[in-house]
C-alpha cells in the first residue's frame, strides 16, 4: 500500500465554492469506474448513479437543495435501485443500503481529489422534487448528490471543527469497563 493512498485520504477535504471549468468525459468516468470498486453489502450493489451536467438541470437541482453551495460543472447522483432491493428480498430498512451510499460517496470523492479535482457531499434538498426534475424510475431513491469541479482560488476552507479531535478521541480499545 502506498504513502500516496494514505496523503490522498487526508488531504481530500469538502470543496463548496468551484469554477466552471469544465470536467473531462474521462474524468468523470474515472471517478463511476473507482465507485464500482466500492465495497458493498452482501455485494448486492443497488447503487445506480445519474450524472448531470446540462447546465439548466443543474440549476433546477439547486433551486430545491439548499445545503448545496457549489455552482459544480457536475453533478453526480448516487440513487439507491429500490428494485433490486426488492428483488433480492432486502428488507428496504436494510442499514447495508445507505452504507453502500456512503461507501460508494468516498469512494468517489477520494477519485476525485487523486485526478486533482474538487467534490462535495450534499443530502440536504428535496427527494421528491428531485424526483421529478429528474423523471426517476420510481424505484430510484435518490440518496446523495456529488458535486465535481475544480476548487475556486478564493474558496474558503470547510466548516469549522468543533473541537479539534484525533484518532484516540474516537477510540476505545476492547470492552468497556
Ligand atoms: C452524510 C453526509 C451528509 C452531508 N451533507 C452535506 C450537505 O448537504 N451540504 C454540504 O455542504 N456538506 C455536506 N456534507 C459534508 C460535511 O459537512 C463535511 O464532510 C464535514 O464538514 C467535514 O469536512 P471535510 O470532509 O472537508 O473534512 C455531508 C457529509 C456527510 C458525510
Amino acid at each position: 500500500m502506498s504513502e500516496a493512498v494514505l496523503q490522498c485520504i487526508k488531504t481530500r477535504r469538502v470543496v463548496r465554492e468551484m469554477t466552471d471549468e469544465p470536467v473531462t468525459r474521462e474524468q468523470i468516468e474515472a471517478i463511476l469506474e473507482a465507485a464500482r470498486w466500492a465495497p458493498s453489502g452482501g455485494n448486492l450493489r443497488p447503487n445506480r448513479y445519474i450524472v448531470i451536467e446540462d447546465a439548466e438541470t443543474r440549476r433546477l437541482v439547486r433551486l430545491v437543495s439548499p445545503g448545496m453551495f457549489q455552482e459544480a460543472p457536475v453533478l453526480i447522483l448516487i440513487c439507491t435501485n429500490m428494485d433490486v432491493v426488492a428483488e433480492q428480498q432486502v428488507p428496504p430498512s436494510d442499514r447495508a443500503l445507505l452504507i453502500d451510499v456512503g461507501t460508494a460517496a468516498q469512494t468517489m470523492m477520494l477519485a476525485a481529489h487523486a485526478l486533482g479535482l474538487a467534490s462535495g457531499p450534499v443530502t440536504s434538498y428535496s427527494k421528491e422534487a428531485i424526483k421529478v426534475i429528474l423523471n426517476l424510475p420510481a424505484g430510484y431513491s435518490p440518496e446523495m448528490i456529488i458535486c465535481v469541479g475544480r476548487r475556486a482560488p478564493d474558496a474558503r476552507p470547510g466548516m469549522r471543527a468543533f473541537k479539534r479531535i484525533t484518532w484516540r478521541d474516537l477510540t476505545h480499545w476492547e470492552r468497556f469497563t
